[in-house]
């Protein structure tokens, strides 16, 4: 489907990207304040590579994939995108007009396979409504390209007449699969595609989405709260702290030896098999910050136990420490964080 693989081309080029959401009162809706979910996000996507965007629950993840896909128009900020005729085109800014074909090359894989699914289509509806939305297809043809598209997702064409209630939770996901990938997307953002699953399901769905990587040359931002699971799929990861990221680095490095004090807290909160190594767990005191009203200097002082008197007054900017590792922190340098064993 894809053209030959061109890895180290920048396909996404994020930059200060911004997405806030007004909050209005009263009688007349005035606009009392702004939820700051994303705010100044930098990074950048390889083609074929999976870079991880992790986080606890507010802190914006979803936002940025839905900002990418436009979903949202964009508060602030550029989406560098390069496109299949390599051209570089500026997601946040294009209207709305022009958008289609790039509703084609980025699509998203959401989390709950029982929500995001019409009850009331078939598979093979489901499935085929991008090609006949984007008029690639109907009739026959359609329903050749969904059975083609089934097998690829490791379903049985059979079944495309039946309907979502009919297929087990692996199964809907794998038809999620299957109508992200309908449209032989460039770019795929999977926003905690598999966090309600099982176990044993959530690895086959994991393995599937490798192997569709591998076959198609896709691009994955892939969105989790687990870090397992991130680390078993990314090459590289961005952890998210209201609204901003705070460190990014190759995932073995950012596991094995996390500079951000937030890192090193998500990290110390893995589930590990080996109980020796389950009392070194880090509580995280109090809540998420309210992106609505952050606290002063760096966001994650009132939570970090490293927190000095500047932490509380100054905002560290994102900064390269090291190779492809950047962390926002006052005292990246200094301290001596713990990874996973
Ligand atoms: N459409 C919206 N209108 C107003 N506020 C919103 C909207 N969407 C998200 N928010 C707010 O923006 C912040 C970030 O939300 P988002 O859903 O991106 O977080 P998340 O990291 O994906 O969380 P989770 O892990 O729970 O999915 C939250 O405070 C949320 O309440
Ligand atoms: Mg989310």
């Amino acid at each position: 489907m894809q053209a030959a693989k061109q890895e180290n081309t920048t396909l996404l080029d994020v930059s200060d990207l911004k997405m806030y959401f007004p909050i209005r009162k009263g009688f007349l809706q005035n606009v009392v304040g702004h939820v700051k979910a994303v705010d100044d996000v930098n990074f950048s996507l390889c083609c074929g590579e999976t870079l991880g965007l992790v986080g606890e629950s507010g802190c914006g993840k979803t936002t940025v994939g839905r900002c990418l896909i436009r979903a949202y128009q964009p508060t602030g900020g550029v989406i560098q995108y390069r496109n299949e005729s390599d051209q570089t085109v500026d997601l946040a800014q294009l209207p709305e007009s022009i958008l289609k074909p790039y509703r084609r090359e980025l699509r998203m894989i959401f989390q709950d396979p029982y929500a995001s699914l019409n009850p009331r289509m078939t598979v093979l509806d489901i499935v085929g409504e991008p090609l006949v939305v984007h008029k690639l297809a109907r009739g026959k043809e359609l329903e050749d390209r969904v059975a083609v598209i089934l097998r690829k997702v490791g379903l049985r064409p059979e079944y495309m007449r039946r309907y979502p209630h009919a297929f087990s939770g692996g199964q809907r996901q794998r038809i999620g699969i299957a109508r992200a990938l309908a449209l032989d997307p460039r770019v795929v953002i999977c926003d905690e595609a598999v966090s309600a699953l099982d176990v044993s399901v959530q690895a086959q769905i994991l393995n599937l989405l490798l192997d569709l990587q591998a076959e198609f040359n896709l691009t994955y931002l892939f969105i989790s709260h687990d870090l397992s699971v991130v680390e078993y799929i990314a090459n590289r990861v961005a952890v998210m702290y209201v609204g901003k990221l705070v460190e990014i680095a190759p995932t073995t490095k950012l596991f094995s030896a996390p500079r951000h004090p937030y890192t090193e807290a998500l990290l110390s909160a893995v589930p590990k098999p080996d109980p020796r190594l389950r009392g070194n767990r880090i509580i995280l005191e109090g809540d998420v910050a309210d992106p609505a009203n952050p606290p002063s200097g760096c966001y994650f002082h009132p939570r970090c136990r490293y927190a000095k008197d500047v932490c509380k007054v100054e905002q560290p900017s994102l900064r390269e420490i090291g190779e492809k590792h950047s962390v926002a922190c006052h005292f990246a340098e200094e301290l001596s964080l713990s990874g996973m064993p």
